[in-house]
């Protein structure tokens, strides 16, 4: 009985250790994104973050902060390069600032079409895109579809003309802002979670996003033209500092590498449902949508390319590349 009472104890002991080494061993890595929890990009990174816990057995979980909690998306990357935070869902147009490789997914119709734009999101240059920002202390994992971006208005943006002169509201993106004086537009950066107000008091007239953000942003209340000019096509981008990384084992980057790969494949799933349902529900709230001649948006931009062949040897260089793919 004394010997079985022992063996007990040694068992519930072993018990207790294994567990308290485990927590110990377990690390938690903070992601910080600017969109609420009915974005289909917040249901993509729950599915990266359960992934991870599965396949690691517990020892990565990584715990998701929305509705730009901890800071909007420039402030997340700062913190992030601070070592403040671990991961950080961008997007293009952003990253601009930190790697100017990103440039080229911020210029207007260099896609022909979806196909395009998703081809060259898992071709080389894609990932060559991620990689660039290993300078600035992270790296892109994946990229998440975000559609392409049209124009709202309180009024209907048919041509270019109609842009003329109105405090348009762009992310802070050297392209977004060429695009807009290109379009005749005063551009005005301003980050995601000023928006609604800004447009809401009047402070801005226009804005352009992709349809879930417009909605679900609830940018639809206030701005009841929206513009399928199709102007742009910007991946989000799910980032993760270098030292963050570099902590974790060979094999636990290679999970968090590929956890990543497959949350940006069910985002591509999530994604289309998600633009057809937020659309019907932005036409629920009496909004109109505006099919455009997208030729005389086309034209207008035209000089952007002109120029860039001109000032920036890199970015026409990647522009002339992403021309040829197939
Ligand atoms: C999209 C994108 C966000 C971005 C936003 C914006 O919704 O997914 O990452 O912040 O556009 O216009 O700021």
């Amino acid at each position: 009985m004394k010997n079985s009472k022992h063996v007990l104890y040694t068992v519930i002991g072993a018990l207790f250790a294994l567990s308290a080494s485990q927590a110990f061993a377990a690390t938690t890595l903070k992601l910080s994104h600017n969109q609420n929890r009915d974005h289909a990009v917040h249901k993509a990174m729950i599915q990266f973050a359960d992934e991870v816990k599965e396949k690691t057995d517990g020892e990565i979980r990584i715990r998701i902060y929305p509705d730009a909690q901890l800071g909007n998306q420039r402030e997340s990357m700062e913190l992030m390069q601070n070592g403040a935070l671990d991961i950080v869902k961008s997007n293009a147009a952003e990253l601009e600032a930190f790697s100017p490789a990103y440039s080229a997914f911020n210029l207007p119709y260099l896609f022909r079409d979806k196909a395009h734009y998703q081809k060259i999101l898992s071709h080389e240059i894609g990932k060559e895109i991620l990689s660039s920002s290993q300078n600035s202390g992270f790296i892109g994992l994946t990229y998440y579809d975000a559609g392409s971006r049209g124009f709202y208005a309180k009024k209907p943006i048919r041509t270019p003309d109609d842009l003329k002169d109105l405090k348009i509201r762009v992310q802070p993106s050297p392209s977004a802002i060429s695009m807009v004086k290109a379009l005749g537009g005063n551009p005005t950066p301003l980050a995601y979670g000023e928006l609604y107000t800004a447009l809401q008091q009047g402070v801005i007239d226009a804005a352009e996003n992709n349809i879930p953000s417009f909605t679900l942003s609830r940018h639809s209340e206030v701005a009841k033209f929206f513009s399928l000019d199709e102007h742009t096509m910007i991946p989000d981008v799910l980032l993760i500092s270098t030292k963050s990384l570099n902590k974790l084992t060979n094999e636990q980057q290679a999970i968090v590498k590929k956890a990543a790969l497959n949350s940006s494949k069910y985002m591509t799933q999530l994604w289309e449902t998600s633009e057809n349902e937020e659309r019907a529900k932005a036409e629920k709230q009496n909004v109109k949508f505006i099919a455009v001649d997208k030729v005389t948006f086309q034209e207008a931009v035209k000089p952007m390319y002109d120029d860039i062949a001109k000032t920036n040897p890199e970015l026409s260089k990647m522009v002339d590349r992403i021309r040829t793919i197939e």
